[in-house]
């Protein structure tokens, strides 16, 4: 069982078992981010139309809103198989080229967490990117020498939570920049109807509208609360998912009206109480919540900044009135 405190944790965990089964595979079955998505519709057409690869795609934002989703099902519609890896396992120049050297022409390959590969691995993907060349270095020392080789046209699918700490060079490379936001509501419990159909639950309409609201806006969340929550229905003895059901286990796991956990109001009350609702620094933040900076910035704030609950500003994070007012009804309860 998840440590309840990563309940509402965008990042895998452990307990995420059916996330592959529950991944759509197509433009169809993908719901949400309209605008990015009839973007690459254009997009993708177009290059099968000109027998092309397509230009490649960054996709950005924050952790679970379905990027590496989008990486194969890019690839699907294209009709173009898809070789997958990530910044960090691409150790050495080498790797990079026995990769680009065994694809298939206009073939996808995805690389996640893009923003952690390494210098010299990255200078050997700008060629290969711009002129699909790539410059092998030969023997050692004096005799060294380089040689050109082409690579097979391909499309260079990139995925980060954190667009910021990719370099400019990099960045400049993909023609197709694309961002994840945070889903609405109705998105959410499209996204929550699809799945629980998928695993063979059946779910009232208020239910799934109850979890649309608490699931940070993340389909990653959404899919994993809709589980938990059936666990509960399951142990009462419901055959369905109903509001009442959603609001009671949710209620008990810790999990509050807007999608906020223990660590939110932690934070919240930090900020409001301790610190008079800011300007107040992200470093003096988690020391004062025991969080790392990495957190708070990936993890916690994202979705308060979408709910309208905190501001960054130049001298630090303050704390809107609808926080303040949030976290007042809490400590009424
Ligand atoms: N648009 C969507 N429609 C339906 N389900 C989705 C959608 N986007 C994501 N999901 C669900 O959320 C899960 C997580 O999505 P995905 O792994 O693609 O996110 P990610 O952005 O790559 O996350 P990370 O940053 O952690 O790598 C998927 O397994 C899928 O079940
Ligand atoms: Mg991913």
């Amino acid at each position: 069982m998840m440590d309840p405190e990563e309940l509402l944790n965008p990042v895998p965990q452990a307990d995420d078992t059916q996330e592959n089964a529950l991944r759509p595979k197509s433009m169809a079955e993908f719901t949400g981010q309209p605008e990015l998505m009839s973007n690459l519709q254009v997009f993708v057409k177009a290059a099968k139309n000109r027998a092309e690869a397509l230009d490649h795609v960054l996709l950005y934002g924050p952790p679970g809103l379905g990027k590496t989703s989008l990486a194969h099902i890019i690839a699907t519609e294209l009709g173009v198989g898809i070789r997958t890896t990530s910044g960090p396992v691409i150790a050495k120049g080498g790797d990079l080229a026995a990769i680009l050297t065994s694809l298939q022409p206009h073939d996808v390959l995805f690389i996640d967490e893009i923003h952690r590969l390494n210098t010299t691995v990255e200078e050997i993907l700008y060629p290969a990117m711009e002129d699909f060349k790539l410059d092998l270095i030969i023997g050692e020392g004096p005799a060294a020498r380089t040689v050109r080789v082409d690579v097979p046209p391909f499309t260079l699918v990139g995925a980060t939570t954190r667009a910021g700490m990719l370099t400019t060079p990099l960045r400049d490379r993909f023609g197709v920049h694309g961002r994840l936001e945070f889903y609405n509501a109705a998105d959410l419990k499209k996204i929550i109807i699809r799945a629980a159909a998928l695993l063979k639950m059946s779910i009232e309409d208020t239910a799934a509208e109850e979890l649309a609201r608490r699931a940070r806006g993340t389909p990653r969340i959404a899919n994993r609360l809709l589980k938990r929550v059936s666990d509960f229905a399951q142990v009462a003895g419901e055959s369905g998912l109903t509001q009442s059901t959603v609001a009671t286990s949710l209620a008990r796991l810790g999990v509050d009206e807007r999608g906020l956990d223990k660590n939110d109001h932690r934070y919240l009350d930090a900020l409001i109480n301790k610190f008079n609702s800011g300007p107040t620094g992200l470093e003096t933040l988690a020391a004062t919540t025991g969080e790392s900076k990495d957190t708070l910035e990936d993890i916690v704030e994202p979705y308060l900044l979408q709910l309208g609950f905190i501001q960054r500003t130049p001298r630090g994070r303050t704390a809107t009135a609808h926080a303040q007012n949030h976290l007042r009804t809490l400590t009424r309860l």
